[in-house]
């Protein structure tokens, strides 16, 4: 933890439709949706509890129950499990959430963009700085890409969005940044434009969802309006924080896979399949015979 312990607070938005994934996410949150055995949005716990986060908040729409229930614990299930000498599974089941993080539930009442969704978190994270974490960009790093920045706002304040260069046609998919005064990971941003077509963009630096903001986002939350798609957007107000406060692209360490998107989320399976320490031996045997056979 150490330096990283400043920042308390985790935001994570997922009162999001989840439309790609429909039918799955008609009654379950796309959060839910599992790599290999563990749901998104443990793992995107698991990376803010890693930078020393202890309140972890959730912003909730309609269907998200399921998130409540898989961070409460569940006296049941663990008497069953104990009863059957499931000794492993039970500690896997307790070892979700350790007892001294806070779950805080804030229900978005209706799904009106991300930057909306972060509003919401205003009353709980206050006038300090705070993460903002989207599940279904899921990124694999030795060192967890929240911690990461926490780190990177040690050496120097300011905002930070985690950014990796995606390919010109894909511009209009992202937040796009231009920056200046590269140092290390870090540079200044100077504009930040959403979805921008790939003949305008600015430069192929995509912001994905990783956030470290300051507490004066809240305001020009407040003041933005509605922007592209009729959605308070999170990227707008960046765009007007950029005038009065410092604001710096990070380029994070680590492979991120769009678990909101069906190809990313099956990638983003393979890789973790092929990683498992108790069926990644297997799963690559699998793989090479099934790769035989479209070659036969
Ligand atoms: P997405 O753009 O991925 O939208 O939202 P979505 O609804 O989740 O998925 P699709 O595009 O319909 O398949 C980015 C993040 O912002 C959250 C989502 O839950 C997701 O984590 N979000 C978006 C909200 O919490 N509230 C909103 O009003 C919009």
């Amino acid at each position: 933890m150490g330096q990283s312990a400043s920042i308390r607070s985790a935001v994570f938005p997922v009162a999001g439709r989840g439309t790609r994934f429909l039918p799955a996410t008609k009654a379950s949150p796309k959060e839910m949706l599992p790599i290999v055995d563990k749901p998104l949005i443990q793992y995107a716990v698991e990376e803010a509890l890693s930078a020393g986060v202890r309140n972890l908040v959730f912003i909730t729409g309609s269907s998200k129950r399921a998130i409540e229930d898989h961070f409460d614990s569940d006296p049941e299930l663990e008497s069953a499990l104990e009863a059957q000498g499931k000794h492993e599974l039970l500690a896997t089941v307790r070892g979700i959430l350790p007892s001294w993080a806070s779950c805080i539930y804030i229900r978005q009442p209706a799904p009106l963009g991300l930057g909306h969704a972060v509003l919401c978190a205003r009353p709980v994270v206050g006038h300090e700085p705070f993460f903002v974490h989207l599940a279904d960009d899921l990124i694999d790093a030795t060192v967890p890409v929240l911690q990461q920045m926490a780190e990177a706002y040690a050496a120097r304040q300011g905002s930070y969005v985690g950014v990796q260069t995606v390919a010109r046609a894909e511009t209009d998919k992202y937040g796009i940044v231009a920056t200046r005064d590269d140092e290390g990971s870090s540079a200044r941003v100077t504009r930040i434009v959403e979805k921008p077509k790939p003949a305008d963009a600015p430069s192929t630096l995509a912001v994905v969802g990783r956030y470290l903001l300051s507490p004066t986002i809240f305001d020009r939350l407040e003041s933005v309006g509605r922007g592209a798609g009729g959605e308070i957007q999170l990227t707008d107000a960046i765009a007007d924080l950029l005038a009065a406060e410092s604001v710096y692209a990070y380029k994070f360490d680590g492979k991120r896979y769009d678990c909101g998107s069906k190809l990313g989320y099956l990638e983003a399976t393979v890789e973790y399949g092929l990683k498992h320490p108790e069926l990644g031996d297997r799963f690559s045997s699998y793989l090479r015979q099934l790769s035989d056979q479209f070659k036969g």
